[in-house]
């Protein structure tokens, strides 16, 4: 018998592209665990739209399986959100390839990601590249959510899937629900700690700009210690993002990760200048880390145990997909076995 389901679907994708920041974590992911309490969520690692960039094999598979570590250890509880491996799941490249047929040439062309990314790889400029949409498109239309949470990135990529799903619907009747962009709740704005007007990124080229929640506190701390701030002579801990947007986002970081108001964070330094400030916001970033470095790194001792995750979320992830492949191929036409 069918489980009726009350609550509303939500489904994202990441890419193992780069190891996960404390940017990524204070801005987002830290919010994620209590979404399982009001939506089904689904995420998965989205492996089969890295390699539309040359990737090296060994580290792809490490960061599919770290990432999902650490996902876990931020809190997504495999119990209660579906957590899976696209390449796990065929019917992402089988509806990928439907709907392929139902993308216009001139659509894609108009992809900003895909006319940044072939400027960049102008060497690769390959097919994957330029139908990344429609594979999209196709991971979320086969799990019919009603939300697609994504970065202002990746809008013009769910608008896409909407206008395709809409199309697909027009010819062949109701068969694809017509998801929104779900604008999450945003946590802290984590900026550059060496260039404070850029956000904090796991691909920032200076290493020292960008805290990763596998860091070691040393690691942590020198970054915070190196942190660039400003030239007030009076060395006041004091918020003022047009002024001082070293400081503030230092501010920024040390309130997400301890609960305190800026004004109680300014009463705490007054008078103590930067020198005792960064080494705090340090400590606190690095107890904040704690339990998730350490959870990520027993969870990456227990091989088996990430296995029976990623294997029951592909099992659940494609009873889903599966269904939704097959009213899409009778659809179309074909003879379905
Ligand atoms: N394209 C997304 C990114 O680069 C990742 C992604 C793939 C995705 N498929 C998705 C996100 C489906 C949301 C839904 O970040």
């Amino acid at each position: 018998m069918e489980e009726k389901n009350a609550k509303k679907v939500m489904l994202s994708g990441i890419q193992p592209s780069g190891d996960l920041t404390l940017g990524s974590y204070l801005g987002a992911i830290k919010n994620w665990s209590e979404r399982a309490e009001i939506f089904d969520c689904y995420y998965f690692m989205a492996d089969l739209h890295s390699i539309t960039v040359r990737q090296n094999p060994a580290d792809l598979r490490r960061r599919t399986i770290e990432q999902l570590a650490q996902y876990i250890a931020c809190g997504l509880d495999p119990e209660k959100n579906t957590l899976f491996i696209q390449s796990h799941v065929p019917a992402h490249t089988q509806l990928g390839w439907v709907l392929n047929c139902y993308t216009m040439f001139g659509e894609l062309s108009r992809m900003t990601q895909f006319k940044d990314k072939s400027a960049k790889n102008a060497e690769n400029i390959n097919g994957g590249l330029f139908t990344y949409p429609a594979l999209m498109a196709a991971d979320i239309l086969l799990y019919q959510p009603d939300y697609v949470p994504v970065g202002s990135d990746q809008k013009q990529h769910v608008e896409l899937c909407r206008d395709v799903a809409t199309r697909f619907n027009n010819i062949y009747g109701d068969v694809f629900k017509i998801p929104e962009p779900y604008i999450p709740k945003v946590g802290a704005r984590v900026m550059s700690l060496v260039s404070p007007e850029n956000k904090m990124s796991k691909s920032d080229k200076d290493p020292n700009g960008t805290v990763y929640l596998l860091d070691q506190p040393d690691v942590i701390m020198r970054k915070f210690k190196k942190a660039v701030t400003d030239s007030d002579t009076e060395r006041c801990v004091h918020y003022d993002l047009a002024n001082k947007p070293g400081v503030s986002n230092l501010m920024s970081i040390y309130s997400a990760c301890t609960g305190k108001t800026f004004e109680e964070i300014e009463a705490e330094f007054e008078g103590q200048g930067y020198g005792a400030f960064k080494p705090a916001v340090g400590e606190a970033v690095v107890e904040t880390l704690r339990p998730i470095r350490e959870e990520s790194e027993r969870l990456l001792k227990d091989k088996a145990y990430l296995e029976t995750v990623y294997k029951a979320g592909a099992d659940k992830a494609s009873y889903i997909a599966n269904k939704t492949l097959r009213k899409v191929y009778k659809k179309v036409g074909f003879v379905v076995k």
